[in-house]
């Protein structure tokens, strides 16, 4: 934790710097009740800098579309790392975030490039819904996609979200705010890395039509995974992230692996700048929160397992009573019924 010993000072500035730069994820908290109609709602909620305001005004109708990738990101966040040490929980404090979001860590890297692919996957499906007035489906490649098969439909307009989802997701570190220069050189990156790894995931989808199921007609289109097949993808990319420092390599600085990191960086790698803590206990200053009361799986050996997530601590057993549908029968015509059974089931926490 060398890298943590800086001056308050700094600390303070690249703490602000950085907020800047995910704090619009605090519209899932408001921003779903607001009409986004009159341009003065673009003042109403915390967390958009000046140039996203700007971008707001002039494209109204986008804002529910970033809204949603706003509480996508949240909700899939805290999905995607649910049975781990850190498990996203802090990402709920949107827009005043914790040094765990706030510094140069792997976590951080994570949500950057979530919330990069979130924003462009959500304009580029609503394209594609006709929700939006600017843009609409999504360019047909020139090639055929195979013999028989021809393009239809509508597929997701990935151009168009990559390009509105970057203006706004980049405009708090375009903004030459606040900020130490390595923090926002790393956010950049994994900004990109975020929209790359989506970029590479757009997909072929086709359709057979003709006189009852002939398939002599076969339509495809373009489309994009869940937002949540996109975040399993980064996941893997955090726990193989590359840590980086930003030096001077000829006239310009970049950000290159440490000495002890030989792997090639390439765009759709994450990159961090301090290690994380173990997240074990609860340290306010380097955003833990600890995982004392957290549910764990006594036969998992996994990261969800109370031998890891319990640090060794242990845990303590209850007994918990779980309501379910059994015996469940269909009857004609149409439905199922199902009886409520209960049972005891054996649960463990982290001591
Ligand atoms: C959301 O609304 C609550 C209650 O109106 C308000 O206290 C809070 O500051 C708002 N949050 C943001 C991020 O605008
Ligand atoms: C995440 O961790 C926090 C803090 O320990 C806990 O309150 C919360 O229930 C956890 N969430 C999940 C989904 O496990």
């Amino acid at each position: 934790m060398g890298r943590l010993a800086v001056p308050t000072a700094a600390v303070l500035l690249c703490q602000l710097g950085l907020a800047m730069a995910i704090q619009w994820l605090a519209l899932a908290e408001n921003g779903s009740g607001v009409s986004w109609d009159r341009i003065h709602h673009c003042r109403l909620l915390a967390g958009l800098v000046p140039d996203q305001v700007q971008i707001c005004r002039r494209n109204l109708e986008v804002m529910h579309s970033i809204v949603q990738a706003a509480s996508e990101t949240k909700s899939i966040c805290q999905k995607t790392f649910s049975g781990m040490r850190w498990n996203c929980s802090s990402i709920q404090r949107a827009p005043s975030f914790g040094p765990d979001l706030l510094k140069g860590t792997r976590e951080s890297a994570f949500v950057h490039a979530l919330s990069a692919a979130a924003i462009a996957h959500s304009i580029a499906q609503a394209c594609a819904s006709g929700s939006l007035p600017l843009c609409s489906c999504g360019s047909v490649p020139s090639e055929l996609p195979g013999p028989d098969f021809r393009w239809g439909g509508c597929g997701d307009n990935l151009h168009y979200g990559l390009q509105l989802g970057a203006a706004f997701a980049d405009s708090p570190l375009k903004s030459s705010m606040l900020g130490l220069q390595a923090l926002r050189a790393m956010n950049w990156h994994n900004n990109v890395a975020g929209r790359q790894v989506l970029s590479e995931s757009l997909d072929t989808k086709c359709k057979c039509h003709g006189v009852s199921g002939s398939c002599s007609v076969k339509t495809c289109w373009k489309a994009l995974p869940s937002l949540g097949e996109i975040a399993s993808e980064l996941k893997s990319k955090y726990l193989a992230a590359i840590r980086v420092s930003h030096r001077l390599v000829g006239h310009r600085k970049q950000l290159k692996p440490t000495e002890t990191d030989i792997r090639v960086m390439r765009d759709t790698d994450l990159v961090y700048l301090i290690n994380s803590p173990d997240y074990c206990t609860p340290n306010v200053h380097l955003g833990s929160v600890g995982t004392q009361d957290r549910q764990c799986s006594k036969t998992s050996a996994g990261s969800d397992g109370c031998d890891l997530l319990c640090c060794g601590r242990g845990y303590n057993a209850y007994m918990e009573e779980v309501v379910e549908r059994c015996h469940c029968k269909y009857r004609w015509c149409c439905y199922v019924v199902c009886k409520r059974c209960r049972r005891l089931e054996e649960r463990y926490v982290c001591k």
